[in-house]
């Protein structure tokens, strides 16, 4: 305080005063200079800083006012001082409490007119996913076949090898088994097992026909397994679409003719479809159906001029194994192989996305950057 504010560090002998009436005035000079100084308190820390200067416990104003003023007075004049003094306390006391909350108030507005909700603002937009290309990809091939009659079906990931093996004519130490080295479960002990991951979709032809009596006209999709190392065209999990079409009378000419329409749906209708003898112990006869090269129009020579790197000049391209019903399946599931006829295929989608799409890498369906997800909204 400056020098004139400082008239509590002397005693009354010192300034001089030796009525009642200066002792009045001298309290009513200290009184304005702390209204004054009350004015000006008005956040928190010179809100403190004010409780500080006139209640501090050894310098604040009014411990020197007792200590300067009060004890060395006169005995004439304090009675005066003393009551001088409680009044000043009191008001000073009043004063700095209710500064204290309008400050307090005023933080609290404040805060609420930062926090308050400003409904003309635009709202946050946030990105709404797309499905999957493999997702739109099973979408597209389901529509194909929904509309010549099948309906979808689906069936459990983990399987027996009753299932996935024995009741599809692939008795133990078949060599088809190795090439789909298979998941076991590792299980607690006490569930009877073995159970495994299933290898294709193939096993849930069985569920079906267990389930139904001819006609049976369903397709498959779903995700299957197999232990192979991660690589551009091989990944332990991708997916298929099994294909059952049972009933009386279908013949060969319905399965290629069903295939075919597939392929030119889903292709596109200049695409031709071919067969090639193939094995599978599901299905007999078995085949391999082709489609002539998409890239190269089944010429075998790039746009560009040379061979088409994508059908290495053959003009074709391997598509997915099928073939009629093995009629040892039937004796599986309690149908009369003399009675009907069927045929089935097993589609990789994986596969399919990559050749109708141009993706030359398996990996990307599953490491979900979005800068490869963005690409298909
Ligand atoms: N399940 C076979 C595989 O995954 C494909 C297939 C399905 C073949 C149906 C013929 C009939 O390789």
């Amino acid at each position: 305080m400056s020098t004139s504010d400082s008239k509590h560090t002397q005693t009354l002998a010192t300034l001089g005063v030796s009525s009642a009436e200066q002792v009045h005035s001298l309290f009513a000079e200290l009184r304005s200079q702390f209204d004054a100084a009350a004015r000006s308190a008005t956040d928190e820390n010179s809100w403190k800083a004010l409780r500080d200067a006139w209640f501090g416990r050894r310098s604040g104003v009014l411990t020197l006012v007792t200590d300067n003023w009060l004890k060395p007075s006169s005995p004439e004049l304090k009675r005066a001082v003393g009551a001088s003094l409680n009044e000043l306390r009191t008001h000073v006391d009043g004063r700095i409490e209710t500064r204290r909350i309008a400050i307090e108030a005023g933080a609290e507005a404040a805060t609420n007119a930062r926090d308050r909700m400003d409904l003309s603002l635009p709202g946050v937009i946030r990105p709404i996913g797309t499905h999957h290309l493999i997702r739109q990809v099973f979408e597209e091939i389901e529509d194909i076949f929904f509309s010549i009659g099948f309906s979808v079906v689906e069936g459990p990931e983990i399987e027996t090898p009753y299932y996935n093996f024995e009741a599809l004519n692939i008795p133990e130490h078949h060599p088809v088994r190795d090439d789909m080295d298979t998941f076991y479960l590792e299980l607690p002990k006490g569930v009877p097992g073995p159970l495994l991951l299933r290898t294709h979709t193939s096993p849930v032809q069985i569920h079906t026909m267990e389930k139904r009596q001819p006609p049976v006209r369903v397709i498959v999709p779903g995700k299957v397994y197999r232990r192979d190392n991660p690589d551009a065209t091989h990944s332990f999990m991708f997916h298929q679409i099994e294909g059952l079409a049972v009933d009386a009378d279908i013949t060969f000419c319905d399965f290629t003719g069903t295939i075919d329409y597939f392929v030119k749906q889903f292709f596109g209708e200049s695409v031709k479809t071919r067969f090639r003898p193939s094995y599978f112990p599901f299905t007999e006869p078995s085949v391999e159906f082709d489609a002539s090269c998409i890239f190269c129009g089944g010429s075998g020579t790039a746009k560009t001029g040379g061979t088409c790197g994508k059908c290495k000049g053959a003009g074709w391209i391997e598509l997915f194994g099928a073939g009629m019903v093995d009629p040892a399946v039937y004796g599986f599931v309690n149908y009369d192989p003399k009675k009907v006829s069927g045929f089935a295929f097993g589609i990789g989608i994986d596969r399919l996305a990559m050749l109708k799409y141009g993706i030359d890498d398996i990996q990307v369906f599953f490491q979900n950057d979005v800068r490869f997800l963005r690409q298909f909204p």
